[in-house]
């Protein structure tokens, strides 16, 4: 089985805030920030697989702080967890003010990804072998909220099956 560290998929990404991404009441939009989330962690799923993925949860999100024009957000992802094809990245979400250079942290976000085949069905992908102290931490966490998520998605999946739309 092919496993890899997470080190080779970490990823940085950084933009500036500009007009097109306020919202009417000069916050940054909240839509855009789950956009340069989700894109980060596509960027970390697919250095860590080297194949198609997709979006499969996007844990609830909290927005801390507002975020406004000319500041930068800083987003950092990291792979925390995998499955046969599923990933769990995390991203941290860092807002930095234009003008002063000072730092907090803005949001965290746990995202799972589903690799997939040519056909759209989930295929395997190498393991992550934590190796640190700070890994294995990650890893230990993440598996409970695996074993959660997996909980929550058979019960809307019974739940929506259920209904007519
Ligand atoms: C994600 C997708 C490929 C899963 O296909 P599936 O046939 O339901 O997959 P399976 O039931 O065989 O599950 C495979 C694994 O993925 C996990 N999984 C499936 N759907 C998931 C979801 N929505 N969120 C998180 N994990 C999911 C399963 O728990 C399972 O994990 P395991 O290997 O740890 O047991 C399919 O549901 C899909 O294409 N969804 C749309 C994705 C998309 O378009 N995202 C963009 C936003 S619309």
């Amino acid at each position: 089985m092919e496993t890899k560290k997470p080190s080779e998929s970490e990823t940085y990404v950084e933009r500036m805030v500009l007009p097109e991404d306020m919202d009417i009441y000069e916050y940054l939009y909240g839509g855009r920030l789950v956009e340069w989330i989700d894109n980060c962690a596509s960027i970390v799923a697919t250095k860590h697989c080297r194949k198609r993925t997709v979006t499969g949860s996007i844990d609830s999100l909290f927005f801390l702080l507002p975020i406004h024009l000319g500041d930068m957000v800083i987003l950092h992802g990291y792979i925390n967890y995998t499955t046969k094809s599923t990933m769990e990245i995390e991203i941290d979400v860092i807002k930095e003010e234009g003008l002063t250079g000072i730092r907090r942290y803005a949001t965290k976000a746990y995202l799972t990804y589903v690799a997939i085949d040519s056909d759209g069905r989930p295929t395997e992908i190498p393991q992550i072998a934590p190796e640190t102290e700070e890994e294995k931490k990650r890893f230990q966490d993440a598996e409970k909220r695996a074993e959660e998520r997996r909980k929550r998605l058979e019960t809307i999946k019974q739940q929506l099956a259920n209904m007519i739309p």
